[in-house]
């Protein structure tokens, strides 16, 4: 190996290298930190496009199907259903796009009163089917709660990536809980996602909020994970509300994020709550970010 340290060209190097001043580097850090935030918010709207791409396809599929169907039988009864089919899976295919087009069209950065309930059903509803495909069991519990102070979009984004990530955890028929609840004396709002799937060990768990920390070796067949970037995202968004996340987990048991997000203001009523499951019991170790 050529001796770096006599090479003419290491040493102009050297010379010519000034050293950064603290401005220079604070520059340099601003810079930085605005290009993980351009990642961050290329890999949502990345991983939004597959989860609606995958839906839309699957609502295509039927139509499709149904229409070969009221084609090929032509009494009355069958082209009926056909017809029925057709006319709710294009219903569910508007849904998609209007979801997605109020994404793209709410990108304002404001912060307004806003429902967490109906933020998850919402997000629910994007995935509905990828849930069937891998034949996860959702336990969803929505508490009466007061509205927060947030960027909807944003907790829309925090909740796919915690979503997602639990999903690719656990593999096919696993269970995630989604519970919502209400702290009074410290006016805050939780939202909590939990699987029941291998869990993190604690060294691990120091890191997934670590921009580019991913144990995936790359995006998935639906095309998302692997970049290391939706938890630290999550984590960034959280703090811009100044709100809590939370991370619990035990190894063979599973993990669970706790999301806290201050009442908004000018809150409304609680809104009107459903219950679809009961709650889970704790899962031990944990980390406040
Ligand atoms: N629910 C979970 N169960 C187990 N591990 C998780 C879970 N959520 C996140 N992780 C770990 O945290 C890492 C970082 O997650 P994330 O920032 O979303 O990046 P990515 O999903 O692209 O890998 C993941 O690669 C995984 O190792
Ligand atoms: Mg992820």
């Amino acid at each position: 190996m050529p001796n770096l340290a006599l090479s003419p060209r290491f040493e102009s190097a050297i010379v010519t290298q000034a050293p950064k001043t603290t401005t220079e580097l604070q520059q340099e850090i601003d810079c930085l930190r605005a290009q993980l935030v351009e990642a961050q918010k290329m890999t949502a709207l990345g991983e939004l496009v597959g989860t609606t791409t995958h839906e839309f396809n699957n609502v295509l599929m039927t139509i499709i199907n149904y229409a070969k169907l009221g084609l090929r039988q032509q009494d009355h009864e069958s082209r009926d259903k056909a017809f029925n089919k057709i006319l709710s899976a294009g219903e569910r295919a508007a849904k998609i796009t209007s979801q997605v087009l109020g994404m793209a069209k709410n990108r304002a950065h404001e912060f307004e009163p806003t429902c967490l309930n109906s933020i998850i059903s919402d997000s629910l509803f994007l995935l509905e089917k990828e849930m069937q495909k891998y034949r996860i069991e959702l336990d969803v519990n929505l508490q009466d709660i007061p509205q927060v102070r947030a960027i909807g979009n944003q907790i829309q984004q925090i909740l796919l990536n915690l979503l997602i990530n639990a999903r690719q955890a656990i593999g096919e028929g696993g269970r995630i809980d989604i519970r919502t609840g209400f702290d009074v004396e410290n006016k805050l709002v939780s939202m909590v996602v939990r699987d029941y799937g291998p869990g993190i060990s604690q060294e691990k768990l120091r890191k997934i909020f670590e921009p580019y920390y991913s144990t995936k070796s790359g995006p998935d067949e639906t095309g998302r994970g692997g970049t290391g970037l939706g938890l630290s995202a999550c984590r960034d968004i959280v703090n811009a509300h100044d709100g809590k996340i939370r991370v619990e987990s035990s190894l063979g048991k599973g993990t669970c994020f706790t999301i806290m997000l201050p009442v908004a203001s000018t809150c409304t009523a609680p809104t009107p709550h459903f219950n679809m499951a009961p709650n889970a019991g704790p899962v031990p170790t944990g980390q406040n970010h």
